[in-house]
């Protein structure tokens, strides 16, 4: 498998993973860009799919490294809704732990389906459907983890960060104007109020195609969608990313500002109620069993 060959070609850029995330300890910094990578759910430890962009990167960017976020990703034991808490917890941690110990380094976060969930919730809070899904106990025993997520990190934790990307994010809105791909709706945690990651301007790109059930939950069910992000963009990714990098790097501040917006379609997610968000879970969890 593809995330087989990658994950043992990744090895060799992994920083510290599981030490670095115990915040302060052992963080190296990197001449070049310092990426961090979230899994998605089910994937083997490490970057998953997404590793095989951040060892392009590395080529591109001489002296980069890649940590990889170390939870759960587990869809239940432990349930998706603890491994995102614990996740979220992690990226925050690890993003802080960056940017205290390597006041100089730019820092690139990837994210793939959970691990877009958590790396979202770090740069932009706990969306309030999530919230809801605590309160009406949806699937979860554990309110007080669900809701531990919190707000979005300070400005001071987003600073060195030069691009935020997102594959299958279940927290995708319709209406962000950061958003790209072909989906037009909302996932199914779906992040009514966006403000904190639209603050991010260009440096933050959320893609998410049609079928794909957890980030686009209204048009008809293609699961192969959610599956080959890497694989459809990422040439493209790359590219942006090294920009981002290069521009940044360079003091060049268009970079990090709003440009004009993609053409969104108008938002239809405000019209999805909770039961049908229920629906759709358990749709999911019936069909795959992934996230
Ligand atoms: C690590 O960070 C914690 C909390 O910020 C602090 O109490 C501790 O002294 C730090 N340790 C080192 C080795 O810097
Ligand atoms: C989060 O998950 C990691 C690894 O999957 C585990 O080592 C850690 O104890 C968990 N932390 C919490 C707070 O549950
Ligand atoms: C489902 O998605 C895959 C990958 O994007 C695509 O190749 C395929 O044509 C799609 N199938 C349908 C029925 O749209």
């Amino acid at each position: 498998m593809l995330n087989r060959r990658v994950a043992a070609a990744v090895a060799s850029l992994l920083a510290g993973a599981s030490a670095a995330s115990a915040a302060n300890s052992t963080i190296e910094c990197p001449d070049g860009l310092q990426m961090i990578i979230a899994r998605g759910t089910g994937e083997d430890e490490g970057p998953g799919v997404t590793g095989a962009i951040g060892l392009q990167i590395a080529k591109l960017i001489e002296g980069s490294a890649v940590h990889a976020i170390d939870y759960p990703a587990s869809f239940d034991q432990p349930s998706y809704f603890v491994s995102v808490s614990n996740g979220t917890a992690a990226v925050r941690e690890t993003l802080t732990a960056y940017t205290k110990a390597c006041p100089d380094t730019k820092l690139a976060l990837f994210g793939y389906s959970q691990g877009a969930q958590i790396t979202s919730n770090t740069i932009c809070g706990m969306p309030d459907v999530w919230a809801a899904m605590a309160v009406m106990g949806a699937g979860s025993r554990n309110a007080v983890d669900i809701l531990s997520i919190g707000d979005a990190v300070d400005e001071e934790y987003t600073k060195n960060i030069v691009s935020v990307v997102l594959f299958g994010d279940p927290t995708h809105q319709s209406d962000a104007p950061y958003n790209h791909g072909t989906g037009i709706d909302s996932g199914v945690f779906y992040r009514a109020d966006h403000k904190a990651c639209d603050a991010l301007g260009k440096r933050i790109r959320s893609y998410c195609d049609t079928g794909d059930p957890y980030c686009d939950v209204a048009s008809p069910t293609n699961l192969t969608t959610h599956g080959v992000y890497v694989e459809t963009y990422h040439e493209e990714v790359i590219k942006y990313v090294v920009d981002q990098y290069t521009k940044i790097q360079g003091g060049i501040a268009d970079a990090s500002e709003d440009g004009p917006s993609p053409t969104q379609p108008p938002d239809s997610a405000g019209a999805i109620s909770f039961g049908a968000i229920s629906g759709v879970l358990v749709a999911v969890a019936l069909a795959v069993g992934t996230l």
